[in-house]
């Protein structure tokens, strides 16, 4: 889309969560690029800080840093607060929780964590910003999922699960806002280089391994022509395998593989 109707249409703010580092950062210095003004929320408040004072003087637009943790009870109204009246045309869902390990070895606590700033949060912000995008007729929404979206994921299950929550929700309200003029988009990343995740990249052959740019690109060059993207060539042709087997053997498979790459 060009760099004028994406402006017109997804336009004047957008909010992009857990944009401090990896693929949000990326989300951010591109939506930049395309004219957009930013929001920057992150629970690193000098990080956030230090990006929007970069974008701000090498884009030229506007950007304010926005330190909220998404896991608080109350955060919306907090984040509301921050939003003081701002026409936010996109939302980035971008910041995520997680941990590999079995699943009993962290306390209940953990997966809540998991599930507050995973799940519940882009449930909330959905409501509240997509309302004011539906009664204008126009906006866009995109949530971050993951491969692990896409059934059982052994040795992430809070997190593969909090994913599929997301990935439903966001072709849900796809489906139901498309009529309204409303753009949403899931957006499935495979590993990405990113400093949450670099551990994993750095056990995974290089051809597999995406960057952050390359997924932010991908998925806003797929925003108001599909719902549903998988992001690279080799986490297409891996989720077109997946989506070949009976559930249970997709899981099995997934299982297989992050033993191999966390043996012990
Ligand atoms: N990288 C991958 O391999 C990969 C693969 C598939 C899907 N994804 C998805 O892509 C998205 C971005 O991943 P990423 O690798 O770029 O993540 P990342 O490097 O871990 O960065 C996430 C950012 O979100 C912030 N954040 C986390 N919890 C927050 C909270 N409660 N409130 C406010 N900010 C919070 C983090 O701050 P702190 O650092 O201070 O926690 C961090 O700045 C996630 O939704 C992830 O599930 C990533």
């Amino acid at each position: 889309m060009r760099r004028e109707r994406f402006l017109a249409r997804y336009g004047p703010w957008a909010l992009v969560s857990g944009a401090a580092q990896g693929i949000g950062a990326a989300f951010a210095r591109e939506l930049a690029g395309r004219g957009l003004d930013l929001l920057l929320v992150d629970c690193d408040s000098a990080r956030v800080e230090e990006l929007a004072s970069e974008i701000e003087l090498g884009a030229g637009v506007r950007c304010r840093p926005v330190d909220i943790d998404l896991g608080a009870g109350a955060f919306h109204e907090r984040l509301l607060a921050a939003i003081d009246g701002l026409e936010i045309g996109l939302l980035v869902f971008n910041a995520a929780r997680s941990y590999v390990a079995p699943f009993l070895s962290r306390p209940v606590e953990t997966q809540l964590e998991i599930l507050a700033v995973n799940a519940r949060a882009p449930l909330v912000l959905a409501q509240a910003l997509g309302a004011p995008m539906v009664a204008r007729g126009r906006g866009g929404l995109v949530f971050m999922c993951s491969l692990a979206s896409l059934g059982g994921h052994a040795l992430t299950a809070a997190y593969a699960a909090s994913k599929a929550f997301d990935l439903v929700l966001a072709e849900s309200l796809a489906e139901e806002w498309r009529p309204r003029g409303v753009d949403v988009l899931a957006v499935c990343a495979g590993p990405t280089a990113t400093p949450g995740y670099l551990a994993t990249a750095a056990r995974l052959p290089s051809w597999l391994v995406q960057s952050p740019e390359q997924v932010a690109r991908e998925a806003l060059s797929q925003l108001g022509r599909r719902s549903f993207v998988v992001s690279g060539v080799v986490n297409r042709l891996t989720a077109a395998g997946l989506r070949l087997l009976p559930r249970s053997a997709a899981a099995r498979a997934m299982g297989w593989m992050m033993r191999s790459v966390y043996p012990g």
